[in-house]
């Protein structure tokens, strides 16, 4: 049986489970909400690679895994090439859709959403470089926007006045296309689209579970008759069991020996 992990600060990288879990019903997947890390999007490179690298030594040591997804924009636009570098298993990252949206934008005018670490990165800048050069990118970084999708998935109370205020400013510079560049921000596309009808809200989950099956068909593994599992790990507070049921996921605690940074 083919077997991912995911990993995410916290609930954002189940947009990208849901797309893989969509195309591919037979792949089953640990998921990792490192909530003892949160967030990701204010961290430097060097803490989320030492982090990344821990718990993903600490999984794979009990488990084997026929790719990794790092299911976030901010860990993977900062250090996907040295977690290539240092394992062997296929790491796949998530970075935000600015070519696709520069290909749907018609105004040439696009919205960049994203968290800070991702705003303010080279990777981006590269990005918008190779294949928005012709295109005026309004770039909102956003925090808040990230703790306003942990908190509508844990069930919690929250302003959806502040999710539109967020967005806000892309309405007002016309742009047509926004990326919704952080996996937290998917859990809002419906109260977006409803909002700013005149935006297209793109992101990169249906193109990340392309790139996971075709790396699963081109790996060795037996078909099997197996159910796919679903393990849902948290490193710090402990999730509800509430989450665990919405997604059909067994609940586990992550342990990690060092946790140091
Ligand atoms: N979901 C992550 C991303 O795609 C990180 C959010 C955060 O923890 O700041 O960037």
């Amino acid at each position: 049986m083919s077997r991912l992990l995911l990993l995410d600060s916290g609930v954002g990288g189940l947009t990208v489970a849901a797309n893989i879990t969509e195309q591919l019903p037979k792949v089953s997947i640990d998921y990792v909400a490192d909530n003892g890390f949160y967030p990701y999007g204010t961290k430097t490179e060097q803490a989320l690679f030492l982090r990344l690298t821990e718990i993903i030594s600490t999984l794979s040591d009990t488990r084997d895994y026929q790719a990794i997804v790092i299911a976030c924009n901010s860990a993977s636009t900062l250090v996907l090439d040295r977690l290539r570098a240092k394992f062997t298993v296929p790491i796949i990252g998530v970075v935000p859709a600015i070519k696709p949206a520069a290909l749907a934008s018609r105004a040439r005018v696009i919205g960049l959403l994203a968290t800070e670490a991702t705003v303010r990165g080279q990777y981006v800048e590269q990005l918008i470089r190779t294949f928005a050069a012709d295109c005026r990118v309004i770039k909102v970084a956003s925090q808040t926007l990230v703790e306003l999708a942990e908190r509508k998935l844990h069930g919690d109370q929250y302003d959806i006045e502040q999710v539109l205020s967020i967005a806000a400013p892309f309405a007002a510079e016309g742009v047509d296309v926004v990326v919704l560049g952080c996996t937290h921000f998917p859990w809002f596309r419906e109260e977006l689209a409803a909002a700013f009808p005149q935006i297209t809200w793109v992101d990169s989950g249906a193109a990340i579970a392309r790139r996971v099956q075709s790396i699963l068909q081109s790996s060795e593994h037996s078909p099997t008759l197996m159910l796919p599992e679903f393990r849902l790990y948290y490193s710090g507070e402990a999730y509800p069991a509430t989450m665990a049921q919405r997604f059909a996921a067994t609940l586990q605690p992550l342990r990690l020996e060092k946790s140091q940074h």
